[in-house]
């Protein structure tokens, strides 16, 4: 595999709105990042993510630009930007913008112009087609909210234009040169500010079907799925290719695709050397509609690796802020604690590929136990589920807590800084609520704690970084061992080392026999010393929970 910059780097995905904030509106701002930037670099942290801070109405969090050259006042200004570049590149930080380009807000000018002339220059930037009350819908896509991708023009009874998200998210037409000019533009405007690169938001749905057409109805509101139809969209690798020689690829730009529903055979498209993108997500585990037991989520993971392998690097992620939080996924109820939280860690971090964490991950933030009102929260994914679950049958009560499982604010409620009023987050009021477990969970009593789970992070990535491991568990050969033993998790990374990494994922002891013996334990996250017996042994027994990071003879 061809070496790339970004290969030994670990990056941490950072969700403005509630990492710090600085002027006490409750809102996070670019200079709470800036203020946080000596915390990231002590961790550890060469890549920041930022999600969306362009000007935006917030119907998406952001993920709805109005306005693609300039910051949304509520974080801060074009000039807080260039001095948090600045003062990452000082540190050795990197900052990654989010890139949403399947679509924009319905308050951008181009949309407002659409609206004044449809048949105009501008109106082609979008979907807009002609339409009468009463006639049929040019197709029966079901949009990601809930709802139909139509929605009637605003100012334009005789026309609809379209919405795979929400409907103050119109999709950009990306079947017109003039747009996509735009977009490279506005693109190279950005790396030409020093940005390492993006992240790339909803990028498969820039390539729809045409002419519309309908899909098999899968839902009791008589519409189809958008993976119906993007399943039979072909063609969004043409798009994705002029996209990279425009833009990224003149830079040497990181670039991480939100990419799903690729085909096997697309794969060194997307994530070779000379991939549209430096990388993308694995959100294998995350997407599994099953119940995620440890068995699955072994499957998921390593099937996923074995597909990339020798092509490509994944990005591994336990969450992000589109995800309840991965403690409180991936491991039951009953059992968490910091053991199975350092487990967790441990086991998807040194994987080969690229390893986020999303903010407060790194001191084992979980998700809501409850609210009292779905007006408590905020996503505007919310109601949909919310109804979803009253129509299914089921009561408010366990509609809300059904809700409260899934949720995308688990993942955005405030960073948990300390114990003082709202976390420490923000001296006014929240934007959102402050999980309550904040009096328990926060940096500020993990800090200085050699035994947390933030300094478990801590030494995974200077395990990473260790120069004698680094080359390893960088580029170092993936093995499965043992994956049909029952609750165990376990890998080979081999290199110029032979590193294994073992997790006993269940809540009883298991013994496990080794291909060979351990030379050296470079990480676990009980407080157990191997003796020497261990070391003469290759049989050993896990203790529940148990992660054990080694080196082998
Ligand atoms: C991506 C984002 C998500 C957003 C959607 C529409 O999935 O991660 O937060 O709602 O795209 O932009
Ligand atoms: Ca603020």
């Amino acid at each position: 595999m061809e070496k790339k910059w970004w290969h030994n780097k670990v990056a941490y995905q950072i969700y403005p709105k509630s990492f710090y904030d600085t002027n006490g509106d409750g809102i996070g701002d670019i200079n709470g990042v800036i203020e946080k930037l000596d915390y990231l670099r002590d961790l550890g942290i060469d890549i920041i993510w930022l999600s969306p801070i362009y000007c935006s109405p917030l119907a998406d969090q952001g993920y709805d630009i109005s306005d693609y050259y300039d910051i949304d006042p509520r974080f801060g200004t074009i000039d807080d930007l260039d001095r948090l570049i600045e003062e990452g590149k000082k540190r050795g930080i990197g900052i990654v913008m989010d890139l949403v380009v399947n679509h924009c807000s319905d308050e951008h000018e181009w949309f407002k112009k659409a609206c004044e002339d449809p048949d105009g220059e501008y109106g082609k930037f979008f979907y807009i087609e002609d339409y009468k009350d009463g006639d049929p819908l040019p197709c029966n896509w079901r949009s990601y909210f809930g709802g139909s991708v139509w929605e009637k023009l605003p100012g334009h009874d005789d026309k609809i234009y379209l919405h795979v998200f929400h409907k103050k998210q119109p999709d950009l037409n990306w079947e017109n040169p003039k747009l996509r000019k735009d977009v490279y533009k506005m693109i190279n405007w950005w790396l030409d500010k020093g940005i390492a690169g993006f992240r790339i938001d909803a990028i498969i749905n820039i390539k729809k079907k045409l002419p519309f057409s309908d899909y098999p109805v899968d839902g009791d509101d008589g519409l189809s799925s958008i993976d119906n139809m993007l399943k039979e969209a072909t063609g969004v690798g043409e798009f994705l290719n002029e996209l990279a020689d425009e833009t990224f690829r003149k830079y040497d730009a990181f670039t991480v695709g939100e990419v799903f529903n690729e085909k096997d055979e697309e794969l060194p498209l997307f994530i070779g050397s000379h991939g549209y993108f430096s990388t993308m997500f694995d959100f294998s585990a995350e997407s599994t509609k099953e119940d995620i037991s440890p068995e699955n989520y072994k499957k998921a993971v390593f099937k996923a690796h074995e597909r990339v392998d020798g092509i490509g690097f994944l990005s591994n992620i336990i969450e992000n802020h589109d995800e309840p939080r991965g403690v409180s996924r991936f491991i039951p109820n009953e059992d968490l604690d910091d053991t199975s939280k350092k487990m967790l860690a441990g086991i998807y971090f040194l994987l080969p590929g690229l390893p986020f964490i999303y903010q407060g991950q790194e001191i084992g933030m979980e998700n809501l136990d409850k609210v009292n009102d779905i007006n408590d929260l905020d996503d505007c994914a919310n109601a949909n589920i919310y109804e979803t679950a009253l129509h299914e049958g089921k009561t408010h009560a366990e509609a809300l807590a059904h809700l409260i499982n899934v949720t995308r604010d688990n993942a955005r409620t405030p960073f948990q800084w300390d114990d003082s009023a709202n976390a420490g987050f923000t001296n006014g009021k929240p934007w959102l609520m402050v999980n309550p477990k904040y009096k328990h969970i926060n940096l500020a009593s993990q800090i200085n704690d050699s035994d947390s789970v933030f300094n478990f992070y801590k030494e995974l990535i200077s395990l990473r970084k260790n120069p004698e491991y680094e080359s390893t568990l960088v580029y170092g050969d993936f093995s499965p061992y043992k994956s049909e033993q029952k609750n165990l998790l376990a890998y080979s990374r081999v290199g110029e080392k032979s590193v294994m990494v073992i997790a006993n994922y269940q809540k009883d002891a298991q013994t496990l026999s080794l291909p060979s013996k351990i030379k050296k334990v470079l990480l676990s996250n009980t407080s157990k010393t191997l003796d020497n017996s261990s070391f003469n042994s290759t049989e050993i027994v896990l203790s529940p929970y148990e992660l054990l990071v080694v080196e082998m003879v």
